[in-house]
């Protein structure tokens, strides 16, 4: 890919001075400590190089590579840059050229479906191009420049837009793309020219004036910087605005969505130990979650992993369309033996496309899986800067870093009036599944929702192993009117009412531990067994089987209704035997019906049975109504 950057303007990068023709020398390396390179300033740099700006390393021994590097800091004659790419054979005195742009993403249609590395490299384009083994310093544009677009104006000539508005969109896969005027722009324009029709990425689609008379004109792409919000200048603006999140994302999972929903354009956090199913769970959400577009930013440990990713999606069957998944899929990803500079890049990368849809008006939700090897890239890095380091070595922003990072997510009411949400969530991987650890900690303190995996349950194979009585959303209470409207107006009170129970059965289930069985009273035996028989029909769901893997609300409804009677009904069982049997039994039928195909004749004798049961059990409340 190095002949591309010589060939003026066909780079999907963001253009660079090499493409147009005008790449200044800045510096030159004055050493080399894995990623990081320190960089002399010549005098003409010193004061215009500025941080998170992109520079590239032209290797005096390999004159032909070109290794991207973006700038941490700089201090007065120097400058330290981490580098995307292998630093091998990088020596002191190579010359660095300068691109006065910031990290950024070529934002434009083609995005859904491709596999991109953390700087939107599209994988499989190089791997066309040059073997599974990549050579350092290659690039590939991050949108297909060849493919062909129709696009159909939404403005006319003499209309006025501002940065963010429609100008035209085109179809991509299973969304309607929206081509927008570029996000930095200041002022307001006047359309001089649009086309419609079959275009290319880089054909012009429309020309744009100012007051002032200066033209501008636009192609359906283009590039914004990752680490700056994208709508941010829409925003202070007033063009585009902020929304409070009122509605839920539906998952699918019984015990996310009734116990610890997640808002649309919410942020949420997955912390488990490894291997307690925090993947599996991700990728359950990425197929099911009612959004468009799911954007997979994946930070595996091990390449294995990241493959087994990237090899599955792609056969996966979309459950809204019946098409492939990954249609309406971006994903963005990283392994260990990929620079960690890069790692560190991914999650933004991911993000500012997840922005970029949400612009649409799209429901858009981010995955990172896991954010604890972001974390540690980050750590790398402030390690070999010799920053002063915070705890576990962590640098002293990482709170800043992760806040910044999931206050990215929120609902927009963009230009044009639509609404689109972005949500985030992320796992986290602590060693040893200690939650206490500074990147748990500082996640914690940023998202709304904790879904808190525990080893236990995993180990006991309750899955998904989220802990009821550790985990928390504040979205259930945010939430609480839409569920009054659409779930009935007691619902929230009832999974109070429910979580209450699990934790009364928790209590019950210790004491147990202590005194034995015939230390506890037949009311209390009651109690805990109907929290058992809740987590196991109603928090447990079963992710390889068909139907129960995904359970829609209007299912979850009409089981949470069922199970919330039975588990709060006051029994009057003679004995701890009757007890246990009746509720084994009532389990064994239960989990049957989550398996049944939803009003099947199966399903509908398994109900008649449930409720054949629920009837025979003697209660109290009869006979303290006669009294
Ligand atoms: N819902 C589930 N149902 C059945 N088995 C599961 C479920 N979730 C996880 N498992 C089992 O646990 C294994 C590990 O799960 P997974 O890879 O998701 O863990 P993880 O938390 O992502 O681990 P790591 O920390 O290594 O990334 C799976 O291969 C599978 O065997
Ligand atoms: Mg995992």
């Amino acid at each position: 890919m190095n002949a591309k950057s010589a060939r003026p303007g066909k780079a999907g990068k963001p253009a660079t001075p090499a493409d147009d023709g005008t790449a200044e020398t800045v510096a030159e390396v004055s050493a080399v400590q894995e990623d990081i390179v320190r960089l002399k300033l010549t005098d003409r740099a010193r004061g215009r190089l500025v941080k998170n700006e992109v520079v590239y390393i032209r290797p005096a021994r390999t004159p032909h590579e070109r290794l991207k590097a973006e700038v941490l800091r700089v201090l007065g004659d120097y400058a330290d840059a981490q580098v995307y790419e292998s630093t091998s054979g990088v020596g002191l005195g190579d010359p660095v050229e300068q691109t006065g742009l910031l990290l950024a993403v070529r934002l434009g249609p083609g995005m859904l479906g491709q596999v991109y590395d953390g700087l939107q490299n599209p994988l499989e384009a190089l791997a066309k191009d040059h073997g599974t083994f990549l050579p350092r310093g290659v690039a590939a544009p991050g949108l297909d420049t060849r493919a062909r677009w129709s696009f159909a104006p939404t403005v006319r000539i003499g209309d006025r837009v501002r940065a963010g508005d429609t100008l035209g969109t085109t179809p991509e896969g299973p969304v309607l793309h929206k081509v927008m005027v570029p996000f930095d722009l200041d002022e307001e324009f006047e359309v001089t020219w649009i086309r419609d029709g079959s275009v290319t990425i880089e054909e012009p689609v429309a020309r744009i004036k100012t007051a002032s008379g200066a033209e501008r004109t636009l192609t359906m792409a283009q590039d914004w910087p990752v680490r700056e919000p994208l709508p941010r200048r829409l925003l202070a603006r007033g063009w585009s605005e902020r929304a409070y999140p009122d509605t839920p994302m539906v998952t699918t999972q019984r015990m996310i969505d009734t116990f610890f929903p997640i808002a649309q354009g919410g942020a949420a956090c997955l912390p488990g130990p490894f291997g307690a199913g925090k993947t599996v769970l991700l990728n359950l959400v990425a197929r099911h979650a009612d959004v468009d577009v799911v954007v997979l930013v994946a930070c595996g440990e091990r390449a294995g992993e990241v493959v087994e990713t990237i090899t599955e999606f792609p056969h996966l069957k979309d459950p809204k369309t019946g098409g492939s998944l990954m249609d309406r899929t971006v994903i963005v990803c990283n392994t260990s033996s990929m620079p960690v500079a890069a790692r560190e890049a991914s999650i933004y990368t991911g993000i500012a496309i997840g922005e970029y849809y949400r612009q649409m008006g799209l429901r858009v939700l981010i995955i990172a899986d896991s954010t604890s090897r972001w974390a540690q890239a980050m750590r790398e890095t402030s390690g070999r800067l010799e920053e002063i380091p915070g705890e576990e070595a962590f640098p002293a922003y990482l709170d800043s870093a992760i806040k910044g990072v999931y206050e990215r997510a929120g609902v927009i009411r963009t230009n044009d009036g639509s609404t689109g949400a972005l949500t985030i969530l992320g796992s986290v991987s602590p060693a040893g599944g200690n939650f206490e650890e500074p990147v748990t900690q500082s996640t914690l303190a940023a998202v709304k929702c904790f879904l808190g995996l525990s080893y236990d349950r995993a180990y006991k194979r309750f899955y998904p192993a989220i802990d009821p009585l550790m985990s928390w959303s504040r979205y259930l209470r945010q939430l609480e009117g839409w569920a009054a409207d659409h779930l009935g107006p007691e619902w929230t009170d009832r999974v109070e009412e429910m979580m209450a129970l699990l934790r009364r059965g928790d209590e019950i289930a210790r004491m147990e531990q202590v005194t034995g069985e015939e230390g506890i009273s037949v009311e209390d035996f009651t109690l805990s067994q109907a929290a058992t028989f809740v987590d196991m029909v109603y928090l447990q769901q079963d992710a390889f089987d068909d139907i129960d893997a995904s359970a829609p609300l209007d299912r979850q409804k009409r089981l949470f209704e069922r199970v919330h009677a039975i588990a709060t009904r006051a029994y009057g069982f003679a004995d701890k035997e009757e007890v246990r049997s009746h509720f084994t039994r009532l389990t064994g039928l239960f989990k049957n019906y989550n398996y049944a195909p939803p009003g099947s004749p199966e399903a509908e004798r398994l109900l008649r049975e449930i409720d054949e049961l629920d009837a025979a059990a003697p209660s109290i409340a009869v006979e303290a109504a006669a009294e």
